[in-house]
């Protein structure tokens, strides 16, 4: 399969690469603040508390019995602080060593976790809309980074992200992003075979996360609007980016995956028929958007979350010799294959990939692979929300910042739910 014509992809990845650049360096002296301690040992900074960081921290220690601590925690809450430090000292005692000198609560959590000079690996996974901010000061600080997905919510955010990404390189700092199915053994293989040809050239494709209701936190009464939102993150889209962001980009990213580019435009649509409340915030429940590739191939992606409807989390690939069930890991035609069962979680072997290319003094750095499927969803919601085509470079070049004017826990104004065809992009 050829790069597509007419891609920017070049020019949009030329600063980073997933593939591990040598440094020259010995493992020893590419992990900050390891010097002083004169080990190789990962010490991990966590901020963001949550499901996803507690069990990010959990998937190191799976991947690692002995080398790696946990050492500070930043949450906004010192509730979720508190659960995610009991959980982790309870299963993995003798890996956490979080001193109560070492949790922070705050907006400025995440500065006093980055000034723990120990701290030489940091695992961001708060809601997304606070990504790009918190990937600067990582970046600043200069400390390996597992960043979880999406790396931003809007166009400003991801022209803030690719910019940090040279940044990163020229650190020679490693980063890796929570785009699991990249580091997950049945998928590489596929997409191998998909690259070498095995299905021809792809000219159609499709992407679902089609699934019912995720989650909900209720609004309690000492709650502002502010922590209403945070802690409710999902149905804000200047957290979230709306599900198409924060979920359907796994699905999404595998189609770039294969492609080996982005769209260059999008016609869709979307809307909000059944989470209707205000304790929905104002994001949508449905989308299906039309991408359209360089190459004049067009993927079909839609995502839901809604109850007792079809559900599907896929990406299926049409090409001019066969077929490819990517989820699967399924290949149909002359060059037919099936793949074995992943062997370990990815979620494992993307903490397993990232210490291993730190120790050998390598780097890797996926903030820009990232920041490109990010953008493909921000375009599909650019479409949806507005009503109109909406191509890659308005979608990059856009000033619409989604970021609230003040960040302070007191009356935060909710955004009126998008309508389209009333407005621009
Ligand atoms: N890769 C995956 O498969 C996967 C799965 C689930 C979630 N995620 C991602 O992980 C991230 C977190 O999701 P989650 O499910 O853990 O949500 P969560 O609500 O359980 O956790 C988020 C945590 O961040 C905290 N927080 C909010 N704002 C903060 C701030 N400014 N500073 C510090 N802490 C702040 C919250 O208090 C909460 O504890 C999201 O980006 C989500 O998309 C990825």
């Amino acid at each position: 399969m050829s790069e597509q014509p007419g891609s920017t992809r070049r020019d949009f990845l030329k600063t980073t690469t997933a593939a591990a650049v040598g440094t020259g360096l010995t493992g020893w002296a590419v992990l900050p603040g390891a010097h002083a301690q004169g080990s190789d040992e990962i010490r991990i900074g966590l901020i963001g508390a949550g499901g996803r960081g507690t069990g990010a921290v959990t998937d190191v220690f799976k991947g690692h019995q002995t080398g790696v601590k946990l050492v500070a925690v930043g949450d906004m809450f010192g509730d979720r602080l508190e659960e995610s430090v009991k959980r982790l000292s309870g299963q993995y005692a003798a890996q956490v060593s979080v001193s109560p000198e070492h949790r922070f609560t705050g907006f400025d959590a995440y500065q006093k976790v980055l000034a723990v000079p120990e701290v030489n690996y940091v695992i961001l996974a708060t809601p997304p809309g606070f990504r790009p901010l918190h990937l600067e000061a990582a970046i600043n600080a200069g400390k390996h980074i597992f960043t979880e997905k999406p790396l931003a919510v809007d166009g400003p955010g991801i022209r803030n992200v690719l910019a940090l990404a040279e940044q990163a390189t020229a650190k020679k700092l490693s980063i890796v992003g929570g785009t699991q199915r990249r580091h997950q053994h049945g998928y590489i293989e596929t997409m191998k075979r998909v690259h070498d040809g095995a299905i021809g050239d792809v000219v159609a494709m499709r992407a679902y996360w089609n699934q019912g209701f995720l989650w909900k936190r209720d609004r309690q009464p000492q709650w502002s609007d502010m922590e209403w939102q945070l802690r409710n993150w999902l149905y804000f889209t200047w957290l979230s980016g709306d599900h198409i962001v924060e979920q359907h980009i796994h699905n999404i990213d595998v189609i770039n995956w294969a492609k080996r580019g982005h769209p260059v435009k999008a016609v869709g649509m979307g809307g909000r028929q059944v989470r209707t409340g205000q304790d929905y915030g104002h994001i949508f429940d449905h989308f299906a958007i039309d991408y359209e590739y360089g190459d004049g191939s067009h993927s079909m992606s839609m995502c839901r979350q809604i109850d007792g409807c079809a559900n599907s989390v896929s990406e299926a690939l049409v090409g001019s010799k066969g077929t490819c069930q990517a989820d699967k890991y399924e290949i149909t035609g002359a060059s037919a294959w099936k793949g074995d069962k992943d062997p370990i979680s990815p979620y494992v072997q993307e903490h397993i990939d990232l210490i291993a290319t730190i120790r050998a003094g390598n780097t890797v750095n996926e903030l820009a692979q990232v920041a490109e499927s990010t953008l493909t969803a921000i375009m599909g919601r650019m479409t949806a929300y507005s009503g109109k085509a909406v191509t890659w470079d308005e979608a990059l070049n856009s000033n619409e910042s989604l970021t609230p004017a003040s960040l302070t826990l007191g009356p935060t104004p909710l955004p009126p739910v998008p309508m389209p065809g009333q407005g621009t992009v």
